[in-house]
């Protein structure tokens, strides 16, 4: 790995990319081969590979001491469990949820037979807030489905007074927030519900999975009873089943990354810190930091590129870095309501999100987690450094 000095010297002009192997984005956490391997003997000695089975119950039963609520309900996914919530609340009817998030946010929505209505979000943190909701708001609107962000958090206490001055519920799309807390209490317990991924690229993975986190006992019931076809616990009368089951084996996956999920949290924020200071001094790089939390999981790193100062626009730079083997995302380009099929089906949106489309054409997310070293951000911070000091010469290696 040698420093980049010239313009020769970057792969979109001949020369060697930094990394010869690819750089993920996300996470990657991996339980260690010995552990895995017992687990997965223990699973074929049971016999038992999916169902409701010990693992599951295990599982549950630590996640609701860890996010300290009532219910934690896993799930094949976080979009499932989102689909599974709407569906649960409501048979139809709109939904109130930010333009600026991932779009399987708003598609389980549409999958659960409801619309969304998109709003916009604050400038600085990403999140809603009361005015952004309140700009947006209809009078049939049936709940708000908010978005905690990048290991952050929305301000719920604002977010709950405006829900409840409404009289509707809000529920969160919790996905990047595993392990985060503001004031000593972790994400899980806000709102009514709040759901988590548990997929590969998040700080605890179980390859695939998720869970819905509720203290509302009614709630919990249907969504057990929808979790399946056959249903689970309390029975209660459901408008719908699916299959959101989580086998044994991401189960057993899924506490192996919560024992060690400490850890990964701990080398995220490492990680984190070693960009800070790689980072800091790049003319037109801004690091966002997660808001609304007080202790971040840090699992997303966050920049946004300030295309007159840095002298590259984001897009540019995401493709340099791509021929570098330095895979990073332009997170949520193009922003929900200018994908499919929402700018056509609610074109209305696309002139009044205009926070939302500023976010989606800079913000770019940069690789941390599993598969990523100190040396690697240094690496990485280098290559961005002399980036933006020849970025005029590079432009025409990037049209
Ligand atoms: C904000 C947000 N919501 C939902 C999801 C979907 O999670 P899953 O892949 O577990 O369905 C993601 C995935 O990255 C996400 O970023």
């Amino acid at each position: 790995m040698t420093e980049k000095r010239s313009v020769a010297d970057f792969a979109v002009a001949g020369g060697s990319p930094q990394f010869s192997k690819i750089i993920p984005v996300g996470q990657l956490y991996f339980p260690s081969w010995d552990r895995y391997e017992a687990a997965m003997r223990d699973i074929f000695n049971r016999r038992y590979y999916t169902n409701h089975g010990p693992l599951l119950e295990r599982l549950e039963a630590r996640l609701e001491a860890f996010f300290g609520v009532r219910h934690a309900i896993a799930v094949t996914n976080a979009t499932i469990g989102l689909i599974m919530i709407a569906k649960a609340l409501f048979r139809s009817g709109k939904i109130l949820v930010p333009g600026f998030t991932f779009v399987g946010t708003a598609q389980a929505i549409s999958f659960a037979g409801l619309d969304p209505v998109f709003c916009d979000v604050d400038a600085s943190t990403h999140h809603v807030t009361p005015e952004s909701l309140d700009r947006a708001f209809e009078p049939d609107l049936r709940a708000i489905l908010g978005v905690n962000l990048w290991g952050g958090a929305v301000d719920f206490g604002s977010i709950q007074h405006f829900a409840e001055s409404k009289g509707i519920p809000v529920f969160y799309d919790s996905a990047h927030g595993i392990g985060s807390s503001i004031g000593g209490r972790r994400l899980g317990s806000f709102g009514l519900a709040e759901v988590f991924s548990f997929h590969a690229t998040k700080v605890l993975g179980s390859t695939e999975g998720g869970c819905i986190c509720t203290n509302d006992d009614d709630l919990a019931a249907l969504l057990r009873n929808m979790r399946c076809g056959y249903g689970m616990g309390r029975i209660v009368e459901v408008p719908v089943t699916t299959n959101g089951r989580m086998s044994e084996a991401q189960a057993a996956i899924a506490l192996m990354s919560l024992d060690d999920l400490d850890e990964h949290i701990a080398r995220n924020q490492a990680l984190a810190a070693r960009y800070a200071a790689a980072l800091s001094e790049v003319p037109g790089i801004e690091l966002c930091e997660p808001s609304g939390v007080d202790f971040s999981n840090r699992q997303y790193l966050v920049c946004a590129v300030d295309e007159d100062t840095f002298g590259l626009s984001r897009d540019r730079l995401a493709r340099l870095l791509k021929a570098e083997n330095i895979y990073a995302r332009r997170y949520f380009f193009p922003g929900v309501h200018r994908s499919v099929p929402y700018a056509t089906q609610y074109p209305q949106y696309l002139d009044r999100l205009t926070t939302t489309d500023a976010l989606c054409s800079k913000l770019i997310q940069l690789p941390i987690g599993a598969l990523v070293t100190e040396e690697d951000i240094d690496a990485i911070g280098g290559v961005i450094r002399v980036a933006s000091r020849h970025a005029h010469a590079l432009q025409r290696y990037l049209t």
